[in-house]
């Protein structure tokens, strides 16, 4: 597709076929150029097994090409239908304390069930074969949002096999697991089990093995229906969730779409949430293209409440994504329903109909996004943060040294400093090339390989900065503690060496004037100085030259004033805009201004807008958009 795409999930099964010619009408009126058709419709396509009910999304589909509406085609087996879940009870997800799920919402299947993986194949090919030459086709969109979990006997067999592959032999699996401690040694492979409910604390390394193998497990079943779908020659993605119940590596699935695509609903400061979910996104996707797949049309949902967004506010988060690289924008969903279970879900025509402010908004954001200039969105950016899943999922393990240890929040915390100070960094990880960083912040980084460890020690001695966080460099990838003085992975590259942690009940001031909260360790300096020290004069944050490069410790959580000061400390320049102000510059220089504030910041700025420049390709200068 030419230009950036903009549209949403259209659900016309849920409409009477009147409906749909106004939509379309109503679509060219907004420049809706890319619908995702058929994501929740397997019911309607399929009422009984093998009885096919194409005929109506024939219909849709002909209307959209004959519009020029292209379509996000899904393939809908995120829903398997009621019949499927009557005749195939084994394929319903088991939840880990034993109780079998019934049909009536959505995701109630086992992506390990024979019966359910011949179904998704089978429905994926229908459609591929109906579908694949049809003018209105651009994209495949397979299954919805993969994160399910189950804990049934057919996932027990799928993941000893998976561990058979990862182990090879039970004594090298015991061992891993550390299985000595409360007599868990198991003599054969049957006697594993997913982590089920349980008596007391699981086993770490088994927990977070189970969540590894859930991501190969689903990311295998993506690739049954890729597979399918790849002769008909047309991209193909799926839209990934993001959360700390997710047990997908998105490192590993981002190499195994054709273009990464995310779904984001910012629930807190949604400024700083959406920079973060699009810096992820565009790091995810290596230089090849992402999208923002699904975001709330006129609501923001808050937990508790949901929130109207202010005016401009839906366009302005949009423009984020896009400044971040995004090649289009979409929504869930394209008109609210009338019932169901997301009934009170906002939609691009909400139940006002078009004569609505958000219909309003959405219109004029489409006529945006199709004047922009063309360009090609690649940002090169010198600063980035390591992103880890496997120790996101560790510091999810209960029985840690606090209940404050919260991995998300500390990375989140820094991605914050740095768009508070105008930097746009990358993602990345300690098994990637990271030469062309001259910074990368390591937080909480609890999990680390001896190639990780590796890899950053030889970032620093050929000349980069590394800070360091608490809790960084702790554990082998089996969760098993290095041992010898904590962070047993970093101690030579830190000069230093940690005997004891002590959680904080109550916050401290270092002598820097930082604020320190829930965290504090005990630190004896081997070559390491100390930047800050804690009341007792003990060091809190230290520095340690190694080869041509710096490595820093932050052995605390400080707050966002404090990582504020640290980012001067270790020489971060200020920020060059005024506070509120985004401003992002592309490798062609293409560059975006967003005012998220509600004052006026020089010509053309208004509260809440944004001026886009193209870059030198384009001669013209200071056009608003
Ligand atoms: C997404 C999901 C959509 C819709 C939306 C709003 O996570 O993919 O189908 O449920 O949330 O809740």
């Amino acid at each position: 597709m030419e230009g950036l795409c903009y549209g949403g999930d259209y659900n016309p099964e849920q409409w009477p076929e009147e409906v749909w010619r106004e939509d379309v009408a109503l679509m060219r009126e907004a420049r809706v150029n890319l619908v995702t058709v058929g994501v929740f419709a397997w019911s309607r396509l399929e009422p009984r097994e093998g009885v096919y009910t194409f005929d109506w999304l024939d219909r849709v589909l002909d209307l959209l090409a004959e519009n020029g509406i292209r379509v996000n085609l899904a393939t809908p087996t995120a829903s398997p239908p009621p019949w499927f879940s009557l005749a195939h009870p084994d394929a319903l997800t088991v939840t880990a304390d034993g109780v079998r799920l019934t049909h009536g919402s959505r995701d109630t299947y086992c992506v390990s069930a024979p019966a359910y993986q011949e179904a998704a194949k089978r429905i994926a090919a229908a459609l591929a074969d109906r579908y694949g030459e049809h003018p209105a086709l651009a994209m495949w969109h397979v299954h919805n949002e993969y994160g399910t979990w189950c804990h049934c006997d057919h996932v027990a067999a799928a993941f000893r096999i998976w561990l058979t592959a990862r182990y090879g032999t039970l004594d090298a699996l015991n061992e891993a697991w550390t299985t000595a401690f409360w007599s868990q040694y198991y003599s054969d492979w049957a006697q594993i089990m997913p982590p089920r409910k349980t008596q007391y604390l699981p086993n770490p390394a088994q927990t977070l093995d189970f969540r590894r193998f859930l991501s190969d497990e689903m990311l295998a079943r993506y690739r049954d229906q890729r597979d399918i779908l790849r002769p008909t020659g047309v991209p193909i993605t799926t839209n990934f969730v993001f959360g700390a119940w997710v047990p997908v590596d998105h490192w590993r699935w981002s190499a195994e779409v054709d273009l990464v695509a995310i779904d984001d609903y910012p629930s807190g400061n949604a400024a700083e949430e959406s920079a973060f979910a699009a810096d992820l996104a565009r790091s995810w996707a290596r230089e090849r293209p992402w999208i923002l797949m699904e975001q709330a049309a006129g609501v923001q949902y808050t937990g508790r409440r949901m929130r109207a967004k202010d005016p401009g506010e839906m366009a302005r988060h949009t423009m984020q994504h896009i400044a971040r690289g995004a090649r289009g924008a979409m929504f869930f969903q394209w008109r609210a329903s009338r019932g169901g279970a997301e009934q009170w879900h906002h939609g691009m025509v909400p139940h006002a109909g078009p004569a609505s402010r958000t219909f309003h908004e959405i219109s004029a954001l489409g006529r945006t996004l199709a004047e922009l200039p063309p360009h090609t969105p690649a940002i090169d950016t010198e600063i980035a943060i390591l992103w880890d899943y496997d120790s996101w999922w560790a510091l999810q393990a209960p029985g840690l040294p606090s209940t404050e240890i919260d991995y998300l929040d500390s990375v989140r915390q820094t991605h914050r400093a740095l768009w508070r100070n105008g930097t746009v960094p990358d993602f990345t990880h300690p098994s990637h090339d990271i030469s062309r960083y001259r910074t990368i912040f390591a937080p909480n980084l609890y999990v680390i390989t001896d190639a990780g460890a590796a890899n950053l020690t030889a970032f620093v001695a050929q000349g980069g900065t590394l800070i360091v966080s608490y809790l960084t460099g702790i554990t082998d990838e089996h969760t098993r503690v290095r041992l010898g003085g904590h962070p047993g992975a970093l101690r030579d590259l830190l000069g230093l060496t940690i005997d004891e942690f002590r959680p904080l009940d109550a916050p401290l001031t270092l002598s820097t004037g930082q604020t320190a909260t829930r965290w504090s360790e005990s630190l004896h300096l081997t070559g390491a100085q100390a930047v800050a020290t804690y009341p007792d004069g003990t060091p809190a944050i230290t520095r340690h030259a190694h080869g041509a490069g710096t490595a820093w410790y932050v052995s605390t959580h400080l707050t966002d004033d404090g990582y504020a000061d640290l980012l001067t400390m270790i020489g971060l320049p200020a920020p060059a805009d005024p506070p509120g102000v985004e401003r992002i510059v592309h490798r062609d220089g293409t560059t975006y201004t967003i005012n998220h504030t509600t004052t006026t910041l020089g010509p053309g700025l208004s509260p809440g807008g944004f001026i886009v420049h193209p870059g030198p390709v384009k001669a013209e200068t200071g056009q608003e958009w």
